[in-house]
């Protein structure tokens, strides 16, 4: 469990870019929690989100987003924000269904160009899709946490997963880079979005790598893809609001609280993002939501929130985070394959 002192200095903290308070009351209109995902009522969902005034709504779903997508009404989502699960660098679920668990980059690029046209269909025209990412290193010798092959950085790293390395050495040369925001950005075009570049997150608070033949990595990128090339993006908000990141780089320190996760990202990242590219009342979408780092941020600021995350366990932190956060939301478990 999780100190809720985290909680609260993660929303409410210094580090916020906002001076802001809770000032839009969470409703609950539909009931709670629900034993499957019914798309007629999704589509209530978002005829809520689209009609009601002062009040924010949230929508977690348990269950394999590249099912969930195809569950909702087109054209209904003004951000997808969300952070890309790749490599197996970190094994959450073991269940099968996990992105990034593909044994090939090939098949989880095919992967990848389905979710990004599944985004598409769900991003408004003038919407913003919003993914984190960052270069992968092949097949530098290291195999998954706890092989014979791996060679972690510290039996911390190890036991949390990170430092695994990527599966994705088929087609490379050891130690090839792996431009996975380009290909990103590549495949977003492809399916009809215009790439219009990516940002870095500089992470000011974060483990460095133990290479030594070239420079650590301390950045990951943020690539934007947008329905149209008009669309909506004000980076003047961010000055207003106080923020001094209003350039493409984004020095921000990794989360303190990460709720057993072991790749959260801070909610103000969600927020930065947030601010620019919505307003109140617009549907922010993580399809992979992980503890529930950009439904906080949605909530903080009086939008509505659709979040989607495999794994049980994350699913119910992100609601334990809402739920403390919140006086009410609308979740939902979605029964599908049993999950191990
Ligand atoms: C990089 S983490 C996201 C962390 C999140 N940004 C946060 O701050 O908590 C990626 C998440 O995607 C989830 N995931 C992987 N495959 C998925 C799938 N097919 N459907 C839904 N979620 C999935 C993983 O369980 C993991 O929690």
């Amino acid at each position: 469990m999780f100190a809720m002192q985290d909680i609260q200095e993660d929303m409410e903290g210094k580090l916020s870019i906002s001076p802001l308070r809770l000032n839009f009351k969470p409703a609950l209109p539909f009931g709670a929690i629900r034993n499957s995902v019914d798309p007629d009522d999704l589509q209530r969902f978002i005829n809520a989100c689209r009609s009601v005034r002062g009040k924010s709504l949230h929508k977690l779903l348990q269950g394999d987003s590249f099912e969930l997508l195809d569950l909702f009404p087109p054209e209904c989502v003004q951000l997808h924000f969300t952070s890309i699960p790749y490599g197996s660098i970190v094994d959450y679920t073991g269940s099968g269904l996990e992105f990034g668990s593909e044994k090939t980059y090939q098949k989880f690029l095919d992967r990848l160009e389905l979710f990004l046209a599944a985004s598409f269909r769900l991003c408004k025209q003038g919407g913003c899709v919003v993914l984190n990412a960052r270069g992968l290193s092949s097949g530098s010798g290291c195999g998954p946490v706890g092989s014979k092959t791996f060679r972690g950085r510290s039996k911390i790293a190890a036991k949390r997963g990170v430092g695994r390395q990527s599966n994705f050495a088929e087609g490379f040369r050891r130690k090839d880079f792996i431009d996975l925001p380009g290909d990103i950005g590549r495949l977003g075009s492809k399916v009809g979005f215009t790439w219009r570049g990516d940002d870095i997150w500089e992470k000011t608070r974060c483990l460095p790598e133990s290479v030594k033949d070239r420079h650590a990595r301390v950045h990951e990128n943020l690539i934007l893809l947008t329905k149209g090339p008009l669309y909506k993006f004000d980076r003047s908000r961010l000055r207003q609001l106080g923020s001094k990141m209003d350039q493409s780089v984004l020095r921000l320190p990794t989360s303190t609280a990460n709720y057993g996760h072991p790749a959260t990202f801070s909610p103000i990242l969600a927020e930065h993002y947030i601010y620019a590219a919505t307003d109140e009342g617009d549907v922010v979408l993580d399809a992979f939501g992980g503890v529930g780092s950009t439904a906080l941020a949605a909530l903080k600021h009086g939008r509505h929130s659709i979040t989607m995350e495999l794994s049980h366990d994350f699913f119910g932190k992100a609601l334990d985070r809402l739920e403390y956060f919140a006086s009410g939301f609308q979740g939902e478990v979605k029964v599908g394959k049993p999950l191990t």
